[in-house]
């Protein structure tokens, strides 16, 4: 709810910073506009209402006075500075009122009045409109080889005419604003029998092995106006029947629009229009959006040098506000991320809602990744302590909880049940029965996997690729752990390379389950999309797995399967059947993601050392400790200290 800027806790001062493009610029290739494109216009109180929703940047007059916020699909923030969860109460939230442009918290000033403050934010955005202008539009990162830190990432390799055709391909999928580079499209179908739907944009999800191969070959300036833009349409505005998501969300997907600036059919401007899941099918919130992002940040600084950009307060800041939506208290009894259905790639109805596997690995990753990236000062070092204490719960109860392999499986055969106690060894009350006859046969003697999602008396044993290939990369697995997944793709090649790699799940929901746990979604039938379908976006991080693990000849294996077909079917989104063998059914062509995850794949194989620019490596002091004072208490005993089986190896 909205609250009045008077009851802001006078210890901070905000101010704020407008990243805009004023230039009035000569008509784009893109653009098939005869008159000239300006890209910002300072008014929207007189545009239509449906347009009112759009992002602008700079525009400081972006909500008409008078109307509720409901009609405007405004959000309008909160200046309560609340606590945050797990004992951490000094670590603030932000919440701004009538501004839709990010914050920027200076720390240790005092409070002024709130007058003042509101010109002060004035003064600011219209002082700031150059510097953004020289920022965003016309701000030119560094050539690479002058950076000092950064990757060496010249490839001297001749590249393959499949190669050279998938970077004319990703090419021609980049989505220009303002005259610069700031994404991909998620698919160039021309031929599309299908509705472009929502794959004329670009999702932050399906830019991550666009912005790495672009980073790889040397070219920074898309992923870093990109990381920059995105931030920018960060949670602000209101979305499904009025209701906010928590500030903080990252969109799922956004478009570059062109429309008449004021009525005038004289001028046009380009303005960025998110969605934040409200026009996704499903209306789903996702809630990977946030963790890619900060995944990304760190490896843009680790490959280009260029760490002055997280370092900026308006980066800091975005950091802080998705962690503060992942870090806050609910009413969950688990240190995993708690989630609806269809919250990350897999973004239907598949009976992942709670706290499904691969929003957790990313979940690790990205706290891992910020914590290397968060300027350390008294206002961040409870978030740094929120951090650690998460990492250290969130690995132990990934680790001891979700993994399987033949001795778990045998233990959880035998499993007592109905245990009313602290120290349970059955401790979410699974019922053997639930052992799917699929895996008594499945399950190799080497190796084993992280389950897909674990509830109170459930466990969904299906093996998703995503978050286990993450778990691995982010260290979430322990190094035994991660190399049985390895070895367990080896054994069921087939089963998840098979005709393309890779499965997005094994096995599919089938008959009653199919009909029960998807609604009986016709997109996701048994052995397509998102049920058991294979997608070849999975390559790269696959490959990232391997390179890891010192394993890279598997992932060349894949490689090699999947560069067989894609050029000739078009580098289709998906394939379908139980062992990939038909163009998927609904299946974009050219599939931005399909291409950039090959040539992404590829490239790190040249060059392995690039792989620890996304990876992060064991952290034994995270282990060390336990941040839960249970240990202390005789009568009730901590899960890590009784956990045998919590082995660093
Ligand atoms: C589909 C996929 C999703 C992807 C989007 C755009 O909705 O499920 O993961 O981001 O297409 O490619």
């Amino acid at each position: 709810m909205a609250m009045g800027l008077s009851t802001a806790k006078p210890y901070r001062r905000r101010l704020f910073l407008l990243l805009r493009c004023t230039r009035t610029v000569e008509p784009s290739p893109k653009c098939p506009h005869h008159r000239p494109l300006s890209c910002s216009s300072p008014a929207a109180a007189a545009e239509p209402t449906h347009l009112r929703r759009i992002f602008r940047p700079g525009d400081p007059n972006r909500f008409a006075p008078g109307i509720p916020d409901a009609f405007l699909g405004v959000r309008r923030f909160s200046t309560s500075v609340d606590p945050i969860s797990g004992g951490d109460k000094n670590l603030e939230r932000i919440f701004i009122q009538n501004m839709a442009v990010k914050p920027i918290v200076v720390d240790g000033v005092d409070a002024v009045p709130i007058e003042d403050e509101r010109k002060e934010e004035v003064d600011t955005v219209v002082a700031s409109a150059e510097e953004g202008k020289e920022e965003l539009c016309g701000g030119k990162v560094e050539d690479l080889d002058q950076l000092e830190g950064g990757l060496e990432v010249r490839q001297e390799k001749e590249q393959s005419e499949v190669e050279k055709e998938a970077w004319r391909l990703l090419g021609k999928a980049v989505v220009s604003y303002c005259e610069r580079p700031i994404g991909t499209v998620a698919a160039n179908d021309v031929t599309a029998a299908n509705q472009a739907l929502n794959y004329d944009q670009v999702f932050i999800r399906d830019f991550v092995p666009s912005a790495l191969a672009f980073l790889l070959k040397g070219e920074s300036e898309i992923v870093r106006n990109f990381l920059l833009h995105t931030l920018q349409l960060q949670s602000w505005e209101k979305t499904v029947d009025c209701y906010s998501p928590g500030q903080g969300l990252m969109p799922a997907s956004f478009k570059v629009r062109t429309v008449t600036l004021d009525g005038s059919n004289e001028a046009f401007e380009e303005v960025l229009d998110p969605d934040f899941g409200e026009s996704a099918i499903g209306r789903v919130a996702p809630v990977d959006s946030g963790l890619w992002w900060i995944i990304l940040l760190r490896a843009y600084g680790k490959i280009t040098g260029d760490y002055a950009l997280q370092e900026r307060v308006d980066v800091q800041t975005g950091i802080r506000l998705i962690l503060n939506l992942c870090l806050s208290d609910g009413f969950d009894m688990f240190p995993s991320l708690l989630v609806t259905d269809g919250s990350c790639m897999i973004d239907r109805r598949m009976g992942i809602h709670g706290h499904p596997l691969e929003i957790q690995a990313l979940f690790y990753s990205a706290l891992r990744c910020s914590r290397e990236m968060i300027t350390i000062n008294d206002g961040s070092k409870n978030l740094v302590r929120a951090i650690n204490n998460r990492l250290s719960a969130l690995s132990f109860h990934i680790r001891e909880y979700y993994w399987v392999d033949m001795k778990k499986i045998n233990e959880i055969y035998r499993y007592k049940t109905e245990e009313y106690s602290h120290d349970a060894i059955n401790k979410f009350n699974i019922y053997p029965e639930q052992i799917p006859s699929w895996l008594v046969e499945w399950m190799p003697d080497k190796g084993g996997y992280f389950i897909g999602n674990l509830q109170p008396a459930h466990m969904d044993f299906r093996f998703f690729s995503l978050g286990n290939f993450w778990a691995i990369v982010s260290s979430l697995a322990t190094p035994r752990q991660a190399d049985g997944i390895l070895n367990l793709i080896e054994d069921k090649w087939d089963d998840i390379v098979g005709r393309m790699p890779l499965k997005i799940c094994y096995p599919s929901l089938e008959y009653e389950e199919w009909r029960i746990i998807t609604g009986s979604d016709p997109k996701n039938t048994p052995w397509s999309y998102h049920n058991g379908g294979s997608w070849p976006t999975l390559l790269w991080q696959f490959t990232l797995a391997c390179i890891k693990m010192g394993r890279p000849e598997l992932a060349q294996r894949a490689v090699a399967v999947a560069e067989e077909r894609l050029p000739n079917d078009k580098w289709p989104e998906y394939y379908d059947t139980r062992s990939g063998r038909f163009i998927g059914k609904q299946s974009r062509l050219y599939q931005t993601w399909t291409i950039a995850g090959f040539l992404t794949a590829k490239m790190l194989l040249e060059n392995p050392a690039a792989a620890a620019v996304l990876t992060c490596d064991e952290d034994l002091e995270l282990l060390q400790g336990c941040a839960c004072c249970l240990s202390k208490n005789a009568r009730i005993k901590c899960s890590r200290l009784a956990a045998k089986s919590q082995v660093v190896v």
